[in-house]
């Protein structure tokens, strides 16, 4: 299971900790840490943590937390365009670099993160 292999709710904990921590330092990063402003970090990692453990095989949390994930519809509030969704991108494949990840696994990630960020975006430049 996905969940397993990235190290359990733990290894999403490390992960998610990461990818806000490079969001919120990183120049490179910093339109799509823009489209946060006024929000909690700490809240927004909290519901990460919880969606990835499902959407990994894990417990739903994110469902019996928060409910239907409705990702699209959640994100419309947020100006997202290709340049917000390369940088979020950018910030979870450094994230996943830095944790103890296998690399082919790593490349699978990304692809899913990749056809869910483009799903998301909802502004043209
Ligand atoms: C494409 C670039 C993306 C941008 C700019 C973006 C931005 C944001 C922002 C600003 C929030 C609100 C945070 C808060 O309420 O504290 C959010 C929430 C969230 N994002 Fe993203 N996001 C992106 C991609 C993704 C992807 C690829 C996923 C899943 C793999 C994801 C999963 C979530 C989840 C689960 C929430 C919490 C939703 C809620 O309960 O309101 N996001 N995102």
């Amino acid at each position: 299971m996905l969940y397993d292999k990235v190290g359990g709710q733990e290894g999403i904990d490390k992960l998610i900790d990461q990818f806000y921590l490079i969001m919120s330092s990183d120049p490179s990063a910093k339109e799509c840490y823009a489209t946060h402003a006024g929000r909690d970090l700490q809240e927004s990692a909290h519901k990460l943590k919880f969606f990835l453990s499902g959407w990994l095989g894990g417990p739903q949390l994110y469902l019996e937390t928060f409910g239907h994930p409705r990702l699209r519809m959640r994100h419309n509030p947020f100006p997202i365009g290709v340049v917000e969704a390369e940088q979020w991108l950018y910030c979870m494949k450094k994230a996943m670099e830095h944790s103890e990840i296998p690399e082919d696994l790593q490349t699978q990630l990304f692809d899913s993160f990749l056809q869910v960020a483009q799903m998301l975006i909802n502004k043209r430049e």
